[in-house]
């Protein structure tokens, strides 16, 4: 591979960005794109927002709810970093995508609201972040407010998140009191005025912290920060980067996203930890980034982002090489070799086509129902990239149509839309009816509103018990036999004929769990 390549795959950093709604993640990300000069005035982001829901037609429900049901792909350089940011829909109506999103991803920055500790949302991403033992860098935020105690934070963090926390800033107060954050690696202090857009790179450099220099600038509460400085450093671990890089630990944080208080310096730390494009595991072998031949898969499809063409945007993480407008590859899911003549690069500013993209960036390729999820693209050799998988849907809902007549439409729209990641789609086993599951309810909405505006048919929805799926899997045969017969009742296939079973509570599922100890119940399926 020629240098250049070689280069430009290095300095990429391709993060997603979560956290539970309202902690700060649009602010932050726009701070971020702020320093990246990828928009030039605050408020931009939330202004695109809304501009998209005035102007695009497709996802009323995203204008009607005045939530962002689409992930969005934001690319800025800052310093000497080429930067791919990956939003996930913080609404708590998140779907599938949400997870999915960070299969693409190579780090996280996790946003945490400092009045509120992890929440739920938070949670469940961090789960997802688990299976492939993503990075993870940590922004507690909002500490212009009164919020936890910063340790208490830490505790909160460790014990709901079981990742170690190696505080790289410590705050000083917080709320009415919240004098700014003193930087533990660079002995640096950094002074927060407040409602001023605080964005001096350069603190207060003060080696040792009894230099009455800070006594003269913080007052009472330079004691305060000598005693947490010295607890801290006494309780919490040195930064492994070894740790980091395998998601056992994660650097902390503290600032005031709304204020520009932190960011810039949280970034700066964050370019130079955070990995750059890491080798894939496709089912044959390793793929490393630097291969000279090009390699993606396809992570996220979405449909009808311009309703005057009917057709979908795949998301594509490359994996190996680098991409050149007009290129052949082979879709191997089809055998078919395909021109990538018009693919899309997502700026934070707007959609530009591109000319080249190297591993570790996202593309769009426009297809008219040609790609799935997990299809993989690849100059010659058959690759498959494994660990996109489907997530064990949490809310179910049985399909009834108005019309009989459109049986055939509506189990094609069904299956489409499978395939697109969109709903989760079941058939109970001796049953002939269709049970969708979805990990956002609101998955269900988009179902409906695609199946009549895409293949006409219109869907009724009844309710069902169920509210835990896992896919189950035996080696010994004749055991699974006996589990099929003695679970028929609970057991369905979804659209690619695997086998799972349904039931109403975690409690049942424990129960069943313990009766069939032979049996293995999965939370994640890959997509194959
Ligand atoms: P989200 O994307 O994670 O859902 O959160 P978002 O950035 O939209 O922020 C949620 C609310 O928190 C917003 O207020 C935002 O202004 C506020 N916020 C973000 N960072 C800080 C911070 O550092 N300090 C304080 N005090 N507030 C912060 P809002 O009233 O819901 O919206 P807006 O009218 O301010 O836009």
């Amino acid at each position: 591979m020629d240098r250049y390549t070689q280069q430009e795959i290095r300095r990429r950093r391709t993060f997603g960005i979560i956290s539970h709604p309202d902690a700060g993640k649009t602010t932050l990300t726009e701070k971020l794109l702020l320093f990246g000069g990828a928009i030039r005035r605050a408020g931009a982001v939330k202004a695109r927002r809304a501009a998209r829901h005035a102007t695009s037609d497709w996802m009323t429900i995203e204008r009607e709810r005045g939530i962002s049901v689409t992930t969005s792909v934001m690319k800025f350089n800052y310093r000497d970093y080429e930067i791919n940011l990956l939003d996930t829909p913080g609404h708590q109506d998140f779907s599938e995508d949400t997870y999915r999103v960070l299969t693409a991803v190579d780090s996280t920055l996790m946003v945490i609201d400092s009045a509120k500790g992890v929440e739920a949302q938070t949670e469940k991403l961090m789960e997802v972040c688990r299976l492939r033992n993503t990075p993870i860098i940590t922004f507690i935020n909002k500490l212009d407010r009164e919020g936890m105690a910063p340790l208490d934070l830490l505790d909160d963090i460790e014990d709901k998140l079981q990742i170690e926390c190696v505080p790289l800033c410590w705050p000083i107060g917080m709320g009415k009191r919240f004098r700014g954050v003193y930087n533990l690696y660079r002995r640096q202090l950094h002074l927060f005025t407040p409602g001023s857009d605080t964005r001096q790179r350069d603190g207060i450099v003060i080696h040792d912290l009894s230099d009455p220099l800070l006594d003269d600038l913080l007052g009472e509460q330079a004691g305060e920060l000598r005693q947490d400085v010295e607890l801290i450093e006494g309780a919490a671990g040195p930064l492994d980067m070894q740790q980091f890089l395998t998601g056992g630990q994660t650097p902390v944080f503290f600032g005031s996203a709304v204020n520009n208080f932190g960011v810039q310096e949280m970034l700066d730390a964050f370019v130079e930890m955070a990995p750059p494009p890491g080798p894939r595991r496709a089912v044959s072998r390793e793929v490393s980034p630097y291969e000279e031949a090009f390699s993606g898969f396809a992570f996220k499809i979405q449909a009808n982002m311009n309703p005057a063409h009917r057709d979908r945007i795949a998301f594509v993480r490359i994996c190996s090489g680098r991409f050149r407008r007009g290129m052949k590859v082979v879709h191997h899911r089809l055998g078919k070799e395909i021109t990538l003549a018009n693919a899309t690069i997502f700026m934070a500013r707007d959609r530009d086509n591109v000319d080249e993209a190297f591993a570790g960036d996202i593309i769009g390729l426009h297809n008219h129902g040609t790609i799935k999820i997990g299809d993989t693209f690849s100059e010659k050799e058959p690759l498959q990239f494994t660990g996109i998988p489907n997530f064990a849907p949490e809310h179910f809902q049985r399909v009834r149509m108005k019309n009989a007549f459109k049986a055939k439409h509506l189990q094609k729209g069904l299956m489409q839309l499978a395939e697109e990641g969109a709903v989760q789609v079941f058939r109970p086993v001796g049953g002939s009816d269709y049970i969708l599951g979805a990990v956002g309810v609101l998955q269900f909405e988009v179902t409906r509103a695609r199946l009549a505006a895409e293949y006409g048919v219109e869907a009724v929805y009844e309710p069902v018990d169920y509210r835990v799926a896992r896919w189950v899997s035996c080696d010994d045969r004749r055991q699974l036999a006996e589990f099929e017969k003695a679970n028929a009742a609970n057991l369905a296939r979804d659209s690619q004929g695997r086998l799972c079973y349904l039931t109403t509570s975690d409690f049942q599922l424990q129960y069943c769990m313990k009766e069939w100890p032979a049996v293995t119940f999965h939370k994640t399926r890959d997509i194959v």
